[in-house]
């Protein structure tokens, strides 16, 4: 689905903040806050919507709660409950002779939805996700990120010890991708032939973007093992598997990838200042003279609140290894101090910038 122009998207989002200002202003103060309040409940509603396949099973027209606990093997009262809840955020509707039905909304919930935020709903729910979420006042006390000290490791090392969460997380994130993807790709002049590497890429849904923008490139994906084992699938759909190479790597270590471009999506925004210049000069360490550097990152100013970054940048805090949103300003100077000249930022249509650095 092609991005309208960024600046119908900033129009449509300043609309959209004004209303919600508005809304608060129709309610007592107590009531706008107790509304906002009640948000994490509305993350839990859509968590458990997506948990249990819903949006499949509306697919194949309105049924009311009986029928669909039936076959989900849940109560029937409570799911008719949940879904009422849902239904007031549009997730599905209700109608009168109490049977459910599918929206938009629960539409890009189906399993086979074009871009599927049922695994990012699941996600955000799961009890290792919530439980670093909770400790976010832990987090403003410490300015250090609540997963490490809630479970004992690093995200991605708990990662590799719960693949099945592992698995949710890297879908999710590919859903996410999938959404800023083409915009990315569209954004920035790649050349016609050579190798893109895309350093920590996930299952490869940027690249797989870009690639198909360019059909004389070659693409190397980098990350860790379990991860690539789920883009092999994920580029065979694509067509891809001849087109790219498939790197295991510790992006810490060596990233031993010869290429002309390399992609850096959000990626930097999971670490603190010292990793992410350990990850970029591992990088830059790999780049030949000339090559050219794309980090790809949601910019975040120190005053100006954000509808989408400045969440997820505690998402970043609580979640990550002392990750933050950055401005395009924080990202130069990184990028300087590990031996890259930065040579200016691209909006993309969506929320994504790049910031383009030479070797
Ligand atoms: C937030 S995800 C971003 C994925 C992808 N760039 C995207 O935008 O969809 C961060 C990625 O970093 C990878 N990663 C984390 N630590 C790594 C390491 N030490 N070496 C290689 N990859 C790593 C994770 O497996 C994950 O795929």
């Amino acid at each position: 689905m092609p991005l309208p122009p960024r600046i119908m998207i900033e129009a449509v989002l300043a609309a959209r903040r004004s209303l919600i200002a508005l809304a608060g202003l129709m309610v007592p103060a107590p009531i706008a806050v107790f509304d906002a309040s009640i948000g994490g409940g509305r993350s839990f509603v859509l968590g458990a919507v997506a948990e249990l396949g819903v949006a499949d099973l509306l697919a194949e027209g309105p049924a009311d709660a009986d029928t669909l606990a039936s076959r989900l093997g849940v109560d029937a009262d409570a799911l008719h409950r949940l879904l009422r809840a849902a239904a007031v955020m549009r997730v599905v509707s209700l109608r009168p002779d109490g049977r459910f039905r599918e929206t938009r909304l629960t539409r890009t919930l189906r399993t086979d939805a074009a871009v599927s935020m049922r695994q990012w709903c699941r996600y955000f729910t799961l009890p290792s996700t919530v439980a670093a979420w909770q400790d976010l006042v832990g987090s403003v006390r410490t300015g250090r990120s609540a997963f490490p000290r809630v479970h004992g490791r690093s995200v991605w090392d708990y990662y590799g010890d719960h693949p099945d969460e592992g698995r949710t997380f890297a879908e999710a994130m590919r859903a996410m991708t999938s959404m800023d993807a083409p915009a990315v790709a569209a954004a920035y002049p790649w050349p016609e032939s050579g190798t893109v590497c895309d350093v920590a890429g996930g299952t490869g849904m940027m690249l797989a973007a870009v690639l198909a923008r360019r059909k004389g490139l070659r693409g190397v994906l980098v990350d860790v093992k379990d991860v690539l084992v789920e883009a092999g699938p994920f580029l065979d759909g694509r067509g891809l598997t001849e087109r790219v190479e498939l790197v295991e790597c510790d992006i810490f270590t060596s990233v031993p990838v010869t290429a002309d471009v390399y992609l850096l999506k959000n990626v930097l925004h999971d670490w603190d200042d010292e990793a992410c210049l350990r990850i970029l000069k591992t990088v830059r360490s790999a780049m030949p003279l000339g090559s050219r550097l794309i980090v790809v990152e949601q910019l975040q100013e120190r005053n100006t609140p954000d509808d989408f970054a400045s969440l997820i940048d505690l998402q970043m805090l609580t979640q990550c290894d002392d990750g933050r949103e950055r401005s395009a300003a924080e990202l130069a100077d990184l990028l300087r101090q590990a031996g890259l000249r930065p040579e200016g930022v691209r909006r993309s249509p969506g929320v994504m910038a790049l910031v383009d650095a030479v070797a």
